[in-house]
């Protein structure tokens, strides 16, 4: 099946059919997502919204790879996350999919510069290419002065670019942000989803962001509403 994927299914970026992540919890369990098909076609910008509680991290979690669904099968990036063995999986995370999420997650002894080479270095890649394409990376996001500052010397703006420059070293064609203007300010939130909303229209990454504020809404090329673990408005 796998190489005889219909001419459709490769231009998708995400394909989930009856998607579920139930959390076991005492003798039940909590529902993350339930059920949910979704099909995001390549160069697509998701809005995923709902409120606190609805399901959108877990969701996130599953498409990035970082979660493993209880039920319901799911292909991103033209790969079977349910069959994928280990090493794929890791390569998916590494290579295909760049996430931002909105605590930043930069670790705090590596300066930006250092924050954002890692994950090619761990990908095994030359250093002395990572570095140009992370100084490289870090211009165009208007960090280059920042290179040598360490995350607790920033802003929330410029800890989120750093973090937006780390999410984009390894070329990923997909590009997930779960709720990424949650600690900014009005301003700094607004230049973060243009900048999303930049790597989608020219660039041509997917995008997915959740967000329960409408600051997106201008950019979306589709939207999905959850609420309890459950799609309940496209
Ligand atoms: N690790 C977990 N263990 C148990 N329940 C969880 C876990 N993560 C999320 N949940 C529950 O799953 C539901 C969806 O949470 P989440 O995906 O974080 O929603 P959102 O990101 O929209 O706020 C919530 O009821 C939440 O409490
Ligand atoms: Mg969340």
């Amino acid at each position: 099946m796998e190489d005889d994927a219909l001419p459709e299914e490769n231009s998708m970026a995400v394909v989930a059919e009856k998607l579920s992540r139930l959390y076991p919890m005492g003798t039940g369990e909590v529902i993350g997502v339930r059920d949910v098909d979704l099909r995001v076609r390549s160069g697509e910008l998701l809005v995923i919204k709902g409120e606190s509680g609805s399901g959108k991290s877990t969701l996130l979690s599953l498409l990035a790879g970082l979660d493993r669904p209880t039920n319901g099968s799911l292909r991103v990036g033209g790969l079977d996350l349910e069959t994928a063995s280990p090493g794929l999986l890791t390569e998916f995370r590494r290579n295909t999919i760049g996430i931002v999420f909105q605590s930043f997650n930069l670790l705090p002894t590596l300066t930006v510069l250092e924050n954002v080479c890692l994950p090619a270095l761990l990908a095994g890649k030359p250093g002395p290419r990572v570095r140009r394409r992370a100084v490289e990376l870090l211009d165009w996001l208007g960090m280059a002065r920042r290179s040598p500052h360490f995350p607790s010397q920033l802003s929330g703006g410029e800890m989120q670019r750093t973090a937006i420059a780390r999410a984009l070293i390894n070329e990923p064609s997909i590009i997930i942000a779960d709720e990424p203007t949650g600690n900014l300010d009005s301003r700094n939130g607004t230049a973060v989803i243009e900048l999303l909303g930049v790597l989608n229209r020219e660039l041509g990454r997917t995008v997915i962001i959740a967000t329960h504020g409408t600051l997106a809404d201008h950019l979306a090329t589709a939207g999905i509403r959850l609420h309890d673990g459950s799609i309940v408005e496209r």
